[in-house]
């Protein structure tokens, strides 16, 4: 397998606005991630992931950008996100910024422009259509509840936004767009980044005709994510962002894209394609989601996962690469997720990240994941902040009839919000986030769960962390050997083997609050030579043909 740097990395992600305030607005900004560096190079990363830091009207937290070529005010200055990159840099880390250009602010001059008349050389930079007998041009639902299509009283014409209406897509059809995207990117490029996180990337190319979804239920608005998820031309685009811009630089490139599946995500990431290096894919993140979208409930069957994770592991080898994550600023916190964070908060942090960070891909974790920070239950839907969230309660709540109390119940298992509570620094007010009002408010549990006491403590999770990165760094088997799964079928246990020239690595997670009994597959053949890692201190045995795992219970061997 082709070796590369970005292969071999730990990225760590940081949502800025809830990172660290250095100036006591209670928003967190440049200034604050630049004091917090030698936390993360302690932690032991390689390239940071910056969520949006461009100028933007937020009402999308940074992902509705109306200058993609300046700093966001609330953030700090350009100088300082300059002094920021040097400060990285100088620490021997890397830098990728977020790239989202499937869509802009309503406010980015591009916008402004294109909505004063039809004739303006900008109307072309968005999507327009007139409306079909007095309504929407389709049937398609923005991501974030109600319609796609917005109705613009300037021109009578309606502009197509998949996300909010402050966030109109940009049409991709038009070169000259594309041109100014690209030029924005080497504009960055140029400035020393290390690569981009392409937001929402799969979205670009839509089915010109933007015909409407099947609607079989009659229902006001359906997804039209078949029209331009991994639409006609995203291939073509990709590959011409990657002759125009990718193919200069030393870089790592991964795209963001719901929907995507392993035979399509061989064709984004095979090098030889020369399109992107990596995905985020989402089948797994969806295993708890019934029909009908993320707010429909339903608990984790473990053998999903083992179905899902292993079909990636075993289809990308060797032919395209993965990344690998639990957490990220849209997902509900892994530990309160699929872990127990209230009796097993420690011992499931811990054995989440075994069971990540021992697959092949490259792992990323998100700001407080290092510390077992926990999702979040405000009393009242007024101390949430996420479009995401408002918007859909609004539409079940105070404009439908669904109760409430069921409503909040999915908002405290999968709203935003719960990734985006400050990270918690130390026991002090507002655990060290800021001296001011923070933006959104603090989880209560910062006196327990705090970066200051997950440093001294050496069982921490974050000591944990700090240890299977280190891992992931000596041994290449981690990186590069292949995968098999055992116990396919058991919804205890989450384990598997890796290979790579004749050295075998097998991992071993109990996914449950009890004890369990744990053997090799007789028909395995692995000799331990070395236990690598284990949540559970005092235990080190070299056993693995029979043992008794404690809950939560985690270990890697080393052995051939
Ligand atoms: C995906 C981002 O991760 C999410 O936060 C955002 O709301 C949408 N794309 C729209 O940009």
């Amino acid at each position: 397998m082709q070796k590369a740097w970005w292969k071999e990395s730990v990225v760590y992600q940081i949502y800025p606005r809830s990172f660290r305030d250095s100036n006591g607005d209670g928003i967190g900004d440049i200034n604050g991630i630049i004091e917090k560096l030698d936390y993360l190079k302690g932690l032991g990363i390689d390239v940071i992931w910056l969520s949006p830091v461009y100028q933007s009207p937020n009402d999308d937290n940074g992902y509705d950008i109306s200058d993609y070529q300046q700093i966001m005010n609330d953030f700090g200055t350009m100088e300082d996100w300059e002094k920021l990159l040097d400060e990285i840099h100088s620490r021997d880390m890397k830098l990728i910024m977020d790239l989202v250009v499937n869509h802009s602010s309503d406010e980015h001059y591009w916008f402004t422009e294109s909505r004063k008349s039809k004739d303006n050389p900008y109307r072309d930079y968005y999507i327009w259509r007139p409306g079909k007998d007095g309504k929407e041009p389709n049937n398609w639902e923005s991501t974030f509840s109600g319609s796609a299509w917005e109705l613009d009283p300037v021109t009578d014409e309606y502009y197509l936004h998949i996300f909010s209406k402050k966030q109109p897509d940009l049409n991709w059809e038009n070169p000259k767009l594309r041109q100014e995207i690209y030029d924005m990117m080497k504009w960055w490029l140029d400035k020393g980044i290390d690569g981009f996180r392409m937001d929402v990337i799969n979205f670009i190319s839509k089915v010109p005709e933007l015909p409407d979804a099947p609607n079989p239920n009659g229902e006001k608005y359906v997804s039209g994510s078949r029209y331009f998820m991994n639409g006609p031309r995203i291939h073509e685009f990709l590959q011409e962002m990657h002759r125009e811009v990718l193919a200069g630089y030393d870089i790592m490139t991964v795209g963001e894209m719901p929907g995507v599946n392993v035979e399509e995500a061989t064709l984004y990431t095979n090098l030889e394609r020369n399109e992107l290096q990596m995905v985020f894919q989402f089948e797994h993140m969806d295993l708890d989601s019934a029909p009908g979208g993320k707010w429909n409930l339903k608990p984790l069957d473990l053998r999903d996962l083992k179905q899902s994770i292993t079909k990636w592991q075993t289809g990308l080898h060797g032919v395209g690469w993965n990344s690998l994550y639990l957490n990220n600023h849209d997902q509900p916190r892994v530990v309160s997720r699929f872990g127990d964070d209230q009796h097993y908060r420690v011992e499931s942090a811990k054995m989440l990240a075994t069971f990540l960070h021992m697959l092949q891909g490259t792992p990323y974790i998100y700001q407080g994941e290092e510390i077992g920070m926990t999702n979040v239950r405000f009393e009242s839907i007024d101390e949430y902040k996420d479009i995401e969230i408002l918007n859909m309660y609004k539409e079940k709540v105070i404009d439908g009839n669904e109760n409430p109390e069921k409503v909040m119940e999915s908002i405290y298992v999968k709203g935003r919000d719960n990734a985006r509570t400050p990270f918690q620094w130390n026991s002090n007010e507002n655990a060290g986030f800021t001296t001011g009002e923070p933006w959104i408010k603090v989880n209560p549990n910062y006196k327990e769960i705090n970066a200051e006491s997950a440093v001294k403590d050496p069982n921490s999770i974050y000591h944990y962390y700090r240890e299977l990165i280190q891992l992931r760094k000596k041994h290449e088997i981690i990186v590069y050997g292949d995968y098999q799964l055992l116990h396919p079928e058991s919804q205890q246990d989450f384990s598997y083997l890796r290979t790579l020239n004749g050295k075998k690595l097998l991992v071993i997670t109990n996914f449950t609050d009890k004890e369990i009994e744990w053997t090799l597959p007789e028909n395995i053949d692995f000799t331990p030579k070395e236990k690598l890692i284990g949540n559970y201190p005092d235990n080190n045995s070299l056993e693995v043909t029979s043992i008794n795992l404690r809950p939560y219970e985690a270990m890697v061997f080393l052995g051939e």
